[in-house]
């Protein structure tokens, strides 16, 4: 019997997390249940700090807002926290106090909203006897086991509006016009954008590229007498051969993959220039993927997945992610989805090995992108 239960928003933020606690709440209400929000993500399960989220007043007012009102952390990793002790910094396991606020507030059953860094620790606690239930966020879409994850649309739609946008200044300066898009490990913002906003370069993660097949297309165009293109490049795109274009390298707090991709988008534009004689610009179009309000795409989601999440804690489901399976709303179990998750291992520079959701070479995006000549760099 579930009478009281948390939410917790993890990892960069999304437009759609204030739609998701709304469809919760929402549902909670409506069952008589009350609902808390843990503030900043696993941070505040860790320092036991949280808000009640009353339905009368919060309810009102945030179905179409971005961020998240009780905030998130992109780098409280409890297992492995980071924290000083006589001056030196030292990475610790410190769920077990998160386990105790658990108990110790009489919660039922915690909601992680998350990617697949989040589900790992929730599965982790949920192995620990914790009633967890995941939905799977993330701009980048590349959560195991679910067809799609909630702020992706709302990423995708930026990124399009940005191609028209270059589309009309590219076309009126004949030059080529780069944009550089998130998609750390996954092309999926790059690609969807690409056919969306109708770019005729797409590089994405999943395909190593040779930049000769870019000034190929490119060239081709010039012949047909269109003196201008545009080029979509997910950050984690590589050249045939080539590495990573790293921002820099930070301390984000988990000991693991601490890069700042960023960069390619520069890179292609800089290469594309001099091989093809035309003028090219690069825009980064970063956290813009992030803010504001969602889509009405991802509002709706976002809303199936609270409401869902809710009715299996009523249900007793726990342990599992929220999913959309073939367009259907189900549960997968969170072992499913982040079990080969190998996090902790990897070294700076290096990217994480894990079950994430990579675009693959025979789903509809690839095809189509490459039925109507998109370049994919390949
Ligand atoms: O995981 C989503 C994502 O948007 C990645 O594509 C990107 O590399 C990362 O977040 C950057 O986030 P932050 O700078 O907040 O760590």
């Amino acid at each position: 019997m579930v009478r009281k239960v948390a939410i917790l928003a993890n990892g960069g933020d999304v437009s759609g997390f204030n739609a998701v606690i709304r469809g919760i709440v929402k549902t909670a209400e409506e069952n008589g249940i009350e609902c808390y929000g843990f503030i900043d993500g696993y941070r505040g399960l860790l320092n036991n700090n949280f808000i009640r989220l009353d339905g009368q007043k919060i309810s009102s007012g945030i179905l179409h807002t971005g961020g998240s009102i009780i905030g998130s952390s992109t780098n409280a990793n409890v297992f492995n926290y980071k924290v000083e002790e006589n001056g030196e910094v030292v990475y610790k396991d410190l769920s077990e106090q998160c386990i105790e606020n658990v108990k110790r507030n009489e919660f039922d059953c915690i909601f992680t909203l998350g990617g697949d860094g989040t589900q790992k620790s929730a599965r982790d606690f949920s192995v620990r006897g914790l009633n967890v239930i995941g939905i799977p966020k993330t701009i980048d879409n590349d959560v195991a086991c679910t067809d799609i994850t909630f702020g992706y649309n709302t990423a995708v739609s930026v990124a399009a509006e940005a191609l028209d946008r270059l589309h009309t200044t590219g076309e009126t300066h004949h030059r080529i016009m780069v944009l550089e898009v998130m998609g750390r490990y996954a092309g999926w913002i790059a690609l969807e954008s690409a056919i969306a906003g109708g770019a005729d370069v797409a590089l994405i993660p999943e395909i190593p590229y040779d930049i000769n097949k870019a000034v190929e297309k490119i060239n081709k165009r010039i012949k047909r007498g269109k003196r201008f293109s545009v080029v979509v490049v997910a950050e984690g795109a590589t050249p045939k051969g080539g590495t990573l274009t790293i921002e820099n390298t930070r301390d984000n707090g988990k000991g693991v993959d601490n890069t700042k991709l960023g960069g390619i988008g520069s890179r292609v534009a800089k290469e594309l220039e001099e091989l093809t004689g035309l003028e090219a610009r690069n825009t980064t179009l970063g956290y813009m993927q992030r803010g504001g309000t969602p889509t009405a795409f991802d509002r709706v989601l976002s809303t199936k997945y609270g409401a869902q999440a809710m009715q299996f804690a009523i249900e007793g489901k726990f342990g599992i992610l929220t999913v959309l399976k073939d367009g259907k709303l189900d549960s997968v179990s969170l072992e499913d989805v982040v079990g080969e998750n190998k996090e902790i291992g990897a070294v700076s520079g290096n990217t994480k090995e894990s079950n994430i959701r990579k675009v693959t070479m025979d789903h509809d995006l690839v095809k189509t992108a490459r039925r109507i000549g998109i370049c994919l760099g390949d």
